[in-house]
């Protein structure tokens, strides 16, 4: 049978703006990094309080990079530890184990889901480097203990914003807790590209090394075709030519073109009220399915302002509840994930067996939970439909 209606987890229009911007393209035929790119990264990282942001492929290949910058930045060893949480998108861990690192699990709170700052002091060893918090479902971590215990241990932090534009915490935004912090700008995100990652900082420095290591890792004297320019400069010409194919360290190929940039930059400007109207998408949820008693529907951390990629919803149950109610949702057309099991992915379990049983707040919430959409391309009609057909879906749970 076809579904009614279609709940997405997240949507995109082709607004009027964006067709705009595609046009301007097309006059200029400029299509590598250009002034859309550059605006976008700008103002991305503006509304997060960052000086500098760059654009790359994904939220994993920003991790990634960041990760690697502050590898050899810090001269940290191959199995050095970095402690993540122990339910998060598998990418937060994968690249740690790309950089030939270790990662350390550290258990979640019961609450919101995110890595507990009072279970952090017992997984570190003399080899730990560095916390990687990750705001997960729109919440800001406790980022001023993560903080405090981080500057205690001399220990760096990476945040991954990756489920997170927008949010802050003790009203500092997030991605502005950390010298490297990563997002991304895949489906479901407050800003759509399609695919998409930025990492941001305040570091000069820091800047220049991820743009190097975007472009294959070449010469900080060539990183993009406007330094062909300086061709026209008899003072320049012979450097620019000599470092246009000069690789100094081992990069990736992780560029973005100008139709991302075209794509983000709207959704930019327009942030606050994509992120207002997933708020009010998600206290109209809130409302509706708090008489289902069997539901840990999301709440406020105090201090913190959510900022909702998608809807998280815990069951107090067991898995196979979780998985009739999310099969009933997928059959009515609403689209569901589960709330990030990592530990007892095939993989992690071939690395490292049932260790998911030492984390039992996590392997719950990843055996439990489930999420749908709430995003701003859902209309009051798509709400209600969800509401009736969750309902439907826990019928005799309770
Ligand atoms: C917490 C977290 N980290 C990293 C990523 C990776 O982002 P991307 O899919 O853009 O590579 C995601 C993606 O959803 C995520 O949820």
């Amino acid at each position: 049978m076809k579904p009614s209606r279609r709940v997405p987890i997240g949507d995109f229009a082709f607004t009027p703006e964006i067709r705009a911007n595609f046009e301007k393209i097309f006059q200029t035929n400029r299509v590598t990094y250009g002034p859309f790119l550059r605006e976008f990264e700008t103002q991305f990282a503006a509304i997060h309080q960052r000086k500098y942001g760059v654009f790359c492929v994904s939220g994993t290949s920003a991790l990634h990079v960041a990760l690697k910058i502050l590898k050899n930045y810090h001269n940290w060893q191959d199995n050095d530890e970095i402690l993540v949480p122990a339910l998060t998108f598998v990418a937060s861990s994968n690249v740690v184990l790309h950089e030939r690192l270790k990662p350390v699990f550290v258990e979640i709170e019961k609450d919101f889901f995110d890595m507990d700052p009072s279970r952090i002091e017992e997984n570190i060893t003399p080899k730990t480097r560095a916390i990687m918090p990750v705001h997960l479902f729109g919440m800001p971590c406790r980022m001023t203990e993560i903080a405090q215990i981080a500057e205690k241990h001399g220990l760096v932090i990476l945040e991954d914003c990756c489920q997170c534009t927008f949010g802050k915490i003790e009203n500092q935004p997030v991605g502005s807790w950390s010298p490297m912090s990563c997002f991304s700008t895949y489906c479901g995100s407050l800003i759509f590209t399609g695919v998409g990652g930025l990492i941001l900082t305040d570091d000069f420095d820091l800047q220049i090394r991820t743009r190097q290591l975007l472009a294959h890792g070449r010469d900080e004297k060539y990183l993009s075709i406007d330094d062909d320019d300086k061709l026209n400069r008899p003072d320049l010409l012979e450097e620019v030519v000599q470092k246009r194919f000069a690789f100094v360290d081992l990069g990736f190929s992780f560029r973005m073109t100008e139709f991302e940039g075209a794509m983000g930059l709207p959704q930019v400007y327009n942030i606050e009220w994509i992120n207002r109207q997933r708020c009010e998408n998600a206290e109209i949820l809130i409302s509706a399915l708090s008489d289902i008693p069997i539901f840990q529907l999301p709440s406020d951390r105090p201090n913190a302002k959510r900022a909702y990629r998608m809807f998280p919803i815990k069951i107090n149950g067991t898995k196979k509840m979780r998985n009739s109610v999310s099969f009933f949702l997928e059959r009515h057309g609403i689209e569901t994930r589960p709330l990030l099991p990592l530990l007892d992915q095939p993989y992690y379990q071939k690395l490292y067996g049932n260790i998911s049983e030492q984390y039992p707040i996590a392997r719950d919430v990843g055996n439990t939970g489930f999420y749908i959409g709430c995003h701003e391309y859902l209309e009051p009609e798509d709400l209600e439909y969800a509401i009736s057909v969750i309902h439907e879906a826990v019928k005799g749970m309770y």
